[in-house]
């Protein structure tokens, strides 16, 4: 563990080290040299990554942050009263929008202790602390840099009262059946009896929609996507040409989810030295960088069953393009 910051408001520990180079190592070696080449879309948010992130969240055709905000907007008071929540956990926290509509519910029912933002990427969780300390008089922050596939342990234990541990943003669409089922049961380990899961997911609908969410005009999400290459460049030292690769996003009806690939325009033989490995792409090969899955409630509830949780309350916005979920541990 390696300490970022410590004040009287802030504790900030990384679990990421040299150990997470070589976790991209892996994922790299592994996805690159399969018949199907894929990656893990966690390796898009470098600092630069997280802040396209953020300019996504404010195209026209990027739907779900302002109907989850929507959401939080008119159910954050419902959801600290019912839960009577004074602490925040926040799973790939990204900005603070969304955590503030939450800690101000939190805040005006007299119940705001502590805010736990963890994220990969140190930048978010490092501005995340210092923004919010100086919203909240007395708040304090616990941020955990790291990976909550495999850093949920490092999060502290509870500091008196109610927890929410929030997913929000869809994030847990961008893992594939199986795995998702398995951290939501990771993540309802960490449930005791009176805290609960807040959890985004965006809503299955026309398929038109979900694609032009994820294929922006101003290619903003293009650039995104090739991001993960430039943190391979940087990481690994390769030799990709971002531009040599278009931007794919295409909605897979059968599976109900979105995917972003990256087409290779002509054919190229890209070396990954710190790995010694060299990848060829033939002409318009695909590299798929994310799964982004698209919920039905019935679906959500049979992945709550199957992780061990059960649904207290559901919220759309008023589209019903986006759900926000209020979950507990479900009875043994
Ligand atoms: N929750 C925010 C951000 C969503 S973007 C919102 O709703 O707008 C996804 C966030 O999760 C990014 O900040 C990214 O850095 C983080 N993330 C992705 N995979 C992660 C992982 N495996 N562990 C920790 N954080 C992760
Ligand atoms: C973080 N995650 C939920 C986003 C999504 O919509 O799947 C990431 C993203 N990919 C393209 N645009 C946004």
């Amino acid at each position: 563990m390696r300490s970022v910051l410590q004040t009287d408001e802030i504790r900030i520990d990384s679990w990421l080290s040299e150990a997470e180079e070589r976790c991209l190592a892996n994922d790299v070696l592994d996805g690159l040299t399969r018949p199907f080449k894929e990656l893990a879309p966690k390796h898009f948010y470098d600092a630069r990554g997280s802040e396209l992130f953020e300019q996504i969240c404010e195209l026209p055709e990027y739907y779900p942050t302002r109907a989850e905000t929507e959401i939080l907007t008119s159910c954050a008071p419902e959801i600290v009263r019912r839960t009577g929540a004074g602490e925040l956990v926040e799973l790939g926290c990204g900005a603070t929008d969304k955590a503030r509509l939450l800690l101000d519910a939190m805040d005006h029912a007299g119940t705001l202790c502590r805010y736990v933002p963890l994220d990969v990427s140190e930048s978010v969780v490092e501005e995340a602390a210092r923004e919010l300390v100086e919203s909240y008089d007395g708040l304090k922050v616990y941020g955990v840099i790291g990976d909550f596939e495999r850093h949920l342990e490092r999060i502290p234990p509870g500091a008196g009262s109610a927890r929410l541990i929030a997913l929000l943003g869809g994030t847990i669409g961008n893992f594939p059946p199986g795995t998702r089922r398995a951290l939501l049961r990771k993540i309802g380990a960490l449930l005791g009896p009176r805290d609960r899961l807040l959890l985004g997911t965006d809503l299955v609908k026309d398929p038109a929609i979900i694609e032009a969410a994820y294929d922006d005009r101003e290619g903003i999400t293009a650039e995104f996507n090739r991001n993960v290459l430039h943190v391979i460049n940087r990481e690994l030292d390769a030799d990709f040409s971002p531009h040599g690769f278009d931007h794919v996003a295409y909605y897979d009806r059968r599976h109900e989810w979105v995917e972003m690939r990256l087409r290779a325009i002509r054919p190229c033989s890209v070396l990954i030295a710190d790995l010694g490995l060299r990848v060829e792409f033939a002409a318009g090969e695909e590299l798929r960088t994310e799964i982004s899955a698209k919920f039905t409630r019935p679906r959500l509830e049979a992945d709550f069953e199957a992780a061990g949780l059960a649904l207290d309350r559901w919220f759309t916005d008023e589209q019903q393009r986006f759900a926000v979920s209020l979950a507990s541990r479900a009875e043994a």
